[in-house]
This record gives structure tokens, sequence and C-alpha cells, in this order.
């Protein structure tokens, strides 16, 4: 991962020109390490006094592939790329800042997915095939795949890309 310009980091976050106002973004228990650094202009652009001053780039994707520049290589030359990421819209369910969730999600996963996919929020899933027409829990269990995770969406699904139709994390068949 490239890391950041120090031209762009202060001292200390004090010495930010955003901290006296913004200090409560970096105030979640996981703090992503641009914004910990108070390297707030990495994304932030100074363009002047005008009101779209500190505004971001739309869609954000490159500014974020610009350090995870790894996922970009795996994610964008698989078969399928999940929609919102496809759209470069990582902050739909990212936080650039700051978190209380994991990988800086704005909402626990399975409530993350459910926000969009909502005929999904029963608690379980009819999987075509599944057990004589049972269906089949999406939360509430442990992962057996993922030793002190959830079961969740992600447990299956990826939500950035995959090779495997229904964008699974490995081919179920
Ligand atoms: C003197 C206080 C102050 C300072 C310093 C300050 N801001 Fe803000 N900022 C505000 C206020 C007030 C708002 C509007 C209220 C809100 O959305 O919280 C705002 C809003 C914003 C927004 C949202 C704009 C929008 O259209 O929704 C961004 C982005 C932002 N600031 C970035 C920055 C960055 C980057 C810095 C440092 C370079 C900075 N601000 C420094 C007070 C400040
Ligand atoms: C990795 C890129 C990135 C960095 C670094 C970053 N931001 Fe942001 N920021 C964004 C994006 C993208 C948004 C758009 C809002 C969203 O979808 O959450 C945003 C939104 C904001 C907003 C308005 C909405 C909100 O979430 O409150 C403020 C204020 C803001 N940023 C200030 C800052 C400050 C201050 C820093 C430095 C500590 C900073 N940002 C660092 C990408 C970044
Ligand atoms: C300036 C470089 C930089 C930029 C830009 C950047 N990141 Fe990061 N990101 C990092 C670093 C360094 C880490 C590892 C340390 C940490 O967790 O903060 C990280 C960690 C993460 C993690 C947690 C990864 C894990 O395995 O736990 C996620 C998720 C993430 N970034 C998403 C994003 C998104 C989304 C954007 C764009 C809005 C973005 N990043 C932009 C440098 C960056
Ligand atoms: C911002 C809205 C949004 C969120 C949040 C979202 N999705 Fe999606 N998802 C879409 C859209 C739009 C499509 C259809 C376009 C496509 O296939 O990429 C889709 C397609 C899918 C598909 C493929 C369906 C098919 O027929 O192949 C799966 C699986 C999926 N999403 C799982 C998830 C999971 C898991 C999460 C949570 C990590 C999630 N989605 C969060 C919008 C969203
Ligand atoms: C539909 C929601 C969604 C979108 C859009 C999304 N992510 Fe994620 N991301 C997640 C979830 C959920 C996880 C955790 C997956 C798991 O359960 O391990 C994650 C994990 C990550 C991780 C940690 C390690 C990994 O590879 O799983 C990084 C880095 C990351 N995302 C960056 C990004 C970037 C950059 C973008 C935009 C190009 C993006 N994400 C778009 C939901 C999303
Ligand atoms: C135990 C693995 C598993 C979990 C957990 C899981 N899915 Fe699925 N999902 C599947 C399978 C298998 C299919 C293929 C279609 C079928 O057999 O019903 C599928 C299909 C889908 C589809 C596309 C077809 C359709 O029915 O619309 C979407 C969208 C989807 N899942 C979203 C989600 C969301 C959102 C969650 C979390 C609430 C979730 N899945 C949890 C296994 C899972």
């Amino acid at each position: 991962m490239s890391s950041l310009p120090e031209e762009l980091i202060p001292e200390s976050p004090e010495k930010s020109p955003c901290y006296s106002c913004h200090k409560v973004l970096t105030s979640r228990i996981k703090v992503h390490a641009p914004s910990a650094n108070w390297a707030c202009n990495y994304c932030h652009l100074d363009v002047g006094l005008s009101y779209q001053r500190y505004e971001t780039p739309f869609p954000i994707s490159e500014k974020c592939f610009s350090c995870h520049e790894y996922r970009k290589r795996i994610w964008m030359n698989k078969k399928y790329v999940h929609g919102p990421t496809s759209t470069g819209q990582c902050n739909i369910c990212h936080n650039p800042h700051s978190s209380n969730n994991i990988f800086f999600l704005k909402k626990p996963i399975w409530n993350l997915c459910i926000s969009c996919h909502a005929e999904k929020a029963s608690g379980t899933h009819v999987l075509a095939g599944f057990v004589f027409g049972k269906s089949h829990p999406t939360h509430g269990r442990p992962d057996p795949s993922r030793p002190g995770r959830e079961l969740v969406c992600s447990s299956c699904h990826n939500p950035h890309a995959s090779n495997y139709r229904f964008m699974f994390n490995n081919d179920c068949q």
C-alpha cells in the first residue's frame, strides 16, 4: 500500500486547520489511517473560496485505490463487480473517517446489506434447492468458516467482486 505524502500530515492533530471544528470525525472506536493522521486534504480538495471548497471527488474510489491499489487490481479484474463498488461509491458502505464497526463500515454488515436488499430482511434466505424448502439463517449464528465472526451476508457473498454468480466468495456448486 502506498503511503501518505509527508507534507499533508500535520505535526499533531491540533495543528490541522480542520481539527478545531471537526474533531468529532475521529472520535469513534476505529479511526482510518489518513483521517487519524489528519491528512484531510488528501481527499478534500482545497479548490478555493467557493461553495465547493473541500469537496471530495465523485466517485471517491480513485482516491481509495490510490492507497489500496492491490484491491483495485484484484476486484476490477473479476467477472462480476457489485453495483455500488463498480460505480466507485465506496463511501456508501465505508466511513472514510472512523467508525464503531469493523472495516470502518457505516453500519453492521447485515444491516448495511438489507438497507438496499430489503427483501432479505426476514433474517432467513430462501436458497433455491435448500433442504425441503426450508430457509437458511443469515445472521445471529457464528460463522463456521471465519472463527470469531458472526454469520452475515458477506460470509457467502463478496461485497466487492467475484468470479462466481451471485458474487459468491466461493463457487457453491
Ligand atoms: C471554524 C470551523 C471550521 C473549520 C476550521 C473547518 N470547518 Fe468544515 N465545516 C464547518 C461547519 C460549521 C460546517 C457545516 C456544518 C456541518 O456540516 O457540520 C462544515 C462543513 C464541512 C464539510 C461538509 C460540506 C458539505 O457540503 O456538506 C466538509 C467536507 C468540511 N467541512 C471539510 C473541512 C475541512 C477539510 C477542513 C480543514 C481543511 C474544515 N472543514 C475546517 C466548520 C469548519
Ligand atoms: C479517504 C478520503 C477522506 C479523508 C482522508 C477524509 N475525508 Fe472527509 N469525507 C470523505 C468523503 C468521501 C465524504 C463524503 C461523505 C460520506 O459519504 O460519508 C466526506 C465527508 C466529510 C464531511 C461531511 C460529512 C460528514 O461525514 O460529517 C466532513 C465535515 C469531512 N469529510 C471532514 C473531514 C476531515 C476534517 C478530515 C480529516 C480528519 C477528512 N474529512 C478526511 C472522504 C475523506
Ligand atoms: C492515504 C492512503 C489511504 C487512502 C486514500 C485510503 N486508505 Fe483505507 N487504509 C489506509 C491504511 C494505511 C489502512 C490500514 C490502517 C488502518 O486500518 O487505518 C487502511 C485501512 C482501510 C480499511 C480496513 C482494512 C482492513 O483490512 O482492516 C478499509 C475498509 C479502508 N481502508 C477503506 C478505504 C476506503 C473506502 C477509502 C476511500 C474512501 C480508503 N480506504 C482510502 C490508507 C488509505
Ligand atoms: C447501495 C445499495 C446496495 C448495498 C448497500 C448493497 N447492495 Fe448488493 N446490489 C446492489 C445493486 C444495485 C445490485 C444489482 C447490480 C449488480 O448486480 O451489481 C446488487 C446486487 C447484489 C447481488 C447479486 C445479485 C445477482 O442477481 O447476481 C448480491 C449477491 C448482493 N448485491 C449482495 C449484497 C451484500 C452481501 C451486501 C452487503 C455487504 C450488499 N449487496 C449491499 C445494491 C446494493
Ligand atoms: C456494498 C457495500 C460496500 C461497498 C460499496 C464497498 N465495500 Fe469494502 N467492504 C464491505 C464489507 C461488508 C466488508 C467486510 C467484508 C467481510 O465480511 O470480510 C468490506 C471490506 C473492505 C476492505 C477490507 C479487506 C477486504 O478486502 O475485504 C477494504 C480495504 C475495502 N472494503 C475497501 C473498499 C473500497 C476501496 C471500496 C470502493 C471501491 C469498497 N470497499 C466498496 C462493503 C463494501
Ligand atoms: C449461507 C450463505 C448465504 C448467506 C448468509 C446469504 N446468502 Fe444470499 N444467496 C445465497 C445463495 C446460495 C444464493 C443463490 C440463489 C438461491 O439459491 O436462492 C443467494 C442469492 C442472493 C441474491 C440474488 C438472488 C436473489 O434471491 O435475489 C441476493 C441479492 C442475495 N443473495 C443477498 C443476500 C443478502 C443481502 C444477505 C444477508 C441478509 C445474504 N444474501 C445472505 C447464499 C447466502
